[in-house]
């Protein structure tokens, strides 16, 4: 792009793939190739230029998923191949969506793909690739808002699959026309498989969706430090109250779950013992800030 290499950052090495200024530190690119993107003073830069095909395509993978475009590369070649790997399959039908957005500040999205139905769990930007991906899934019945700050194009998907979109009424401002408005404080087995957990404390009417009693997503509620290597809750962007957003991760300390997907954070599995734990060491750590 024309005037690209002014706003390159100086921090980037010499090479091929370049972080701009246009980057707002969401952290997707050094989660999908950490081997080539770190962070430098606050923003994302190229610490190593990928060599080996699969460290490129993951660089490719970072370019795509990134929320501003911020991620640019002069050699194209490999690039039209990392555009057919999203959505990401994590782990038994659980896939990533990349493609994400700056309306929602670069936050993950998920797509369950189940007999029943599959779900997309918060929204990505509308990409005609990961659309024509999704639909030789199955496409999309369900739509899992967590809340309101992570819905992107949730209404455009809603609207091309014909999905019924689920959002707590505290956060319906977000997506008004929402086909299921959820209540309350208690959770709801909506379906065997899938169970509906309030989570007030980030946002007033935050909802993570535990699927499987394995794989929990979590919104903005509840995330992976990796230079911690544990649990983490972010109480610089706790919206609504510390102390509500405490006593939500006490109560969900007596779920089973092995999987945490968030919006903005890290990913892990653990073993559910060990999950249990850490979980417990947390609200011990939250209740004491
Ligand atoms: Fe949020």
């Amino acid at each position: 792009m024309e005037g690209d290499g002014i706003m390159k950052l100086e921090t980037n090495v010499e090479g091929s793939f370049y972080v701009t200024i246009a980057c707002i530190d969401c952290d997707q690119c050094r989660q999908l190739a950490p081997e080539t993107f770190s962070e430098v003073s606050g923003y994302s830069a190229v610490i190593k230029q990928p060599i080996h095909p699969t460290e490129k395509a993951k660089a490719f993978q970072a370019l795509l998923a990134c929320p501003t475009g911020a991620i640019h590369s002069e050699d194209k070649e490999g690039l039209r191949e990392a555009m057919q790997d999203f959505p990401l399959l994590i782990n038994d039908g659980v896939y990533y969506c990349g493609f994400t957005s700056h309306r929602s500040y670069g936050a993950s999205s998920y797509l369950i793909v189940h007999p029943d139905g599959n779900w997309l769990v918060d929204a990505p930007r509308w990409h005609p690739h990961l659309v024509e991906n999704i639909e030789k899934l199955g496409g999309i019945n369900y739509i899992f808002l967590t809340h309101q700050d992570d819905v992107a194009d949730a209404a455009r998907y809603a609207s091309h699959f014909q999905a019924e979109r689920f959002i707590h009424e505290k956060e319906l401002s977000a997506q008004p026309d929402a086909e299921h408005i959820m209540k309350g404080t208690e959770p709801i087995s909506w379906h065997p498989d899938f169970r509906l957990i309030m989570a007030p404390g980030h946002t007033p009417g935050h909802m993570l969706l535990l699927y499987r009693q394995q794989f929990l997503f979590t919104g903005d509620h509840l995330a992976w430090d990796r230079d911690q290597e544990d649990l983490t809750a972010y109480r610089d962007h706790c919206w609504y109250s510390w102390t509500e957003q405490t006593r939500s991760m006490q109560r969900l300390a007596e779920e089973t779950f092995s999987w945490i997907l968030p919006g903005h954070g890290d990913r892990i599995h653990l073993p559910p013992l060990q999950m249990k734990e850490a979980m417990n060491r947390l609200v011990r750590r939250m209740q004491k800030q």
